[in-house]
């Protein structure tokens, strides 16, 4: 399959900026510490979306904290409606009694969260929440709903500050509005 082709990210528009992104990941990471004072968390990144996202976040932590990833595999578009999801990458540390917080760019159609969250409690930890960048609810598939959200967004395909079309974007520092929306979106 061939790459679409390439559009500069200065022609999308900007959802929001570096600076309004900036504040809200800090006001979220204040809020965390308020909610954990006094304990350790465990922040667990979803590959890759979530790696600019959770670097921001853990800066803006002032409680006890170590970070993990897993990566699941994304199901093809076709197979959404499904559910299928696949681990590639597990946690290296226990978090068994641990105080959790699964970390991910975007709560979509709520299908991977569903599934990592499941996972997840199968290694019993102390407590498990979930923060999340973006959240799309219009387009939720499963029941799911995440306890820290910097932004909720209407039914539109975004880039930037993580998250990708093709993989491409990741690094563009505001999060823009791509201009079609990929099939399946
Ligand atoms: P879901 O909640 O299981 O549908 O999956 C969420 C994942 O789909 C996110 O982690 C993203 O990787 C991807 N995704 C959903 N919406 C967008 C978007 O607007 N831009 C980029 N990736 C998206
Ligand atoms: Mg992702």
């Amino acid at each position: 399959m061939s790459l679409p082709a390439y559009v500069p990210p200065q022609k999308m528009e900007i959802l929001f900026s570096r600076d309004q992104i900036a504040e809200r990941v800090h006001a979220l990471g204040t809020q965390i510490s308020t909610d954990y004072a006094g304990q350790s968390i465990v922040l667990i990144g979803v590959l890759k979306g979530a790696a600019i996202f959770l670097s921001d976040l853990a800066r803006s932590i002032t409680v006890d904290n170590t970070f993990d990833f897993v990566a699941v595999s994304s199901y093809g578009r076709a197979l959404v409606s499904s559910g299928q999801v696949k681990l590639i990458k597990d946690i290296d540390n226990p978090i068994e009694d641990k105080h959790v917080i699964l970390v991910e760019d975007i709560l979509d159609t709520g299908l991977t969260l569903s599934y990592l969250r499941q996972l997840m409690l199968q290694h019993k930890p102390a407590s498990l929440k979930i923060a999340t960048c973006l959240d799309k609810p219009d387009r939720r598939l499963v029941p799911i709903e995440a306890d820290y959200v910097c932004f909720k967004i209407p039914n539109k395909f975004v880039v930037g500050y993580g998250m990708d079309f093709a993989e491409r974007y990741r690094g563009v520092e505001d999060i823009r509005i791509y201009p079609d929306t990929p099939a399946g979106h």
